[in-house]
């Protein structure tokens, strides 16, 4: 608390000397990661007596009284991001209640291995349980992991139909869209893989059969999620007859022939991991695309903090979203290890300023604030006013894996 208290006071009076006093990086992380570990606690004290739920949002204003929590089960698509980032606290720190917690939170998610109606598995299992497999030492625990992940792939697997050669992502809107993939889905692969390379250690007959399902989702949706200029589409459905693509369109961006930002921080997160899991040439090339899409788009802030759709016609009078930038900053600190020096530096220089702004008192909450929320300012669904200007889970993990990849790499 000390070390935060001092740094906003270096950068109280630089702003009041007109001067530029720029903390060392290795700092800013530091003091991050304790603040984040001080809110995880209070957040983690509040729900460990609320059975089976997991926090998903807050409503109020930061700096005044009141304030509501929301939460969820396991059930909606974020519930794997609070223990993944309570993981990460615990790698970070080693303290010892940051594991018990991460324990915890990653059980109330253990049903989810059981889910088939829709592509979240990936996002809700890799990165509670496979983060745990990760870190954890404990032998039974782990084995315990790789069933529950195993588990989990082989029903995202039921979702894939080889004659579109796409997982397919929601049930919903039947009557509009035959059989929708959003560029979200990239995500999940990262389960799929692991579960395609577990498999083939021991021997089971669907390693195979896993490894293509991934690989036949990122091809596919290379060829027909992205336009000339490596911007995405959100939504791409197919025909089911036909395997062919029946219409590109948006759910929740400005338009359908608009840049959903979220959307372009999972594609790029996506291929980033895709070429560290495959070694794929094809894969580090479109990420590096993508990359340059976002970082060089005329509507990008110079803090690297998008607003929440590249193309929204209000820019610059509409809100950010902190999500779509803690995934770029964590993407591009990775995608700098497998880049040329000159790529890595602008990565690295995109990644540090994105970080510098979160971490500053302009997005990161006080203590005690925001719900126990690390971030504040995220864009869950602009098009129906839901979670605007809010903080959201997944933005507080890949602030947090951002963090931990940066201090990685010092
Ligand atoms: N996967 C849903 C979202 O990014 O909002």
């Amino acid at each position: 608390m000390r070390k935060i208290i001092l740094l906003m006071c270096v950068a109280a009076m630089a702003a009041c000397c007109g001067e530029k006093a720029e903390a060392p990086l290795s700092e800013v992380i530091d003091i991050a990661l304790e603040n984040a570990r001080t809110q995880y606690t209070l957040m983690a004290e509040k729900y460990e007596p609320q059975e089976g739920r997991l926090p998903k949002s807050w409503v109020g204003k930061v700096g005044e009284e009141g304030g509501e929590d929301i939460s969820s089960d396991s059930r909606w698509w974020c519930s794997g991001f609070f223990p993944g980032t309570l993981w990460y606290l615990y790698e970070n720190s080693g303290d010892e209640k940051m594991l018990a917690w991460a324990r915890q939170f990653t059980d109330r998610v253990e049903r989810e291995k059981y889910t088939t109606t829709n592509h979240d598995v990936g996002f809700m299992l890799m990165n509670s349980f496979g983060n745990g497999l990760r870190i954890s030492q404990d032998a039974a625990e782990n084995e315990r992991y790789k069933e529950v992940l195993l588990t989990g792939a082989r029903s995202l697997a039921t979702r894939f139909q080889p004659h579109i050669g796409l997982i397919r992502s929601w049930d919903h809107n039947r009557d509009k869209w035959q059989y929708p993939v959003i560029i979200d889905n990239m995500m999940n692969l990262e389960l799929m893989l692991w579960a395609a390379n577990y498999a083939m250690e021991e021997g089971f007959e669907d390693a195979a059969a896993l490894r293509k399902i991934a690989l036949s989702h990122a091809d596919s949706t290379m060829v027909n999620h992205f336009r000339e200029d490596f911007g995405s589409y959100h939504v791409v459905s197919y025909d089911t007859l036909s395997g062919r693509v029946e219409m590109r369109q948006t759910h929740q961006g400005y338009a359908d022939e608009s840049t959903w930002s979220r959307g372009e921080a999972w594609g790029l997160y996506g291929y980033t991991m895709m070429y560290r899991l495959t070694k794929e040439q094809r894969y580090l090339t479109q990420a590096q695309e993508i990359a340059k899409f976002m970082i060089h788009h005329k509507n990008m802030p110079t803090d690297y903090i998008p607003y929440w759709d590249f193309d929204e016609p209000a820019i610059p009078n509409v809100p950010r979203d902190a999500s779509a930038a803690a995934i770029m900053a964590s993407a591009l600190v990775e995608l700098a290890d497998f880049s040329t020096p000159e790529q890595a530096a602008e990565y690295m220089k995109v990644a540090e300023i994105q970080v510098r702004t979160l971490a500053s008192p302009e997005y990161t909450a006080p203590v005690g604030e925001n719900g126990n929320f690390i971030l504040m300012h995220s864009t869950g669904g602009f098009p129906f006013g839901s979670e605007v200007d809010v903080p959201l889970t997944y933005a507080d993990y890949y602030f947090i894996e951002a963090l931990t990849r940066l201090k990685n790499r010092l």
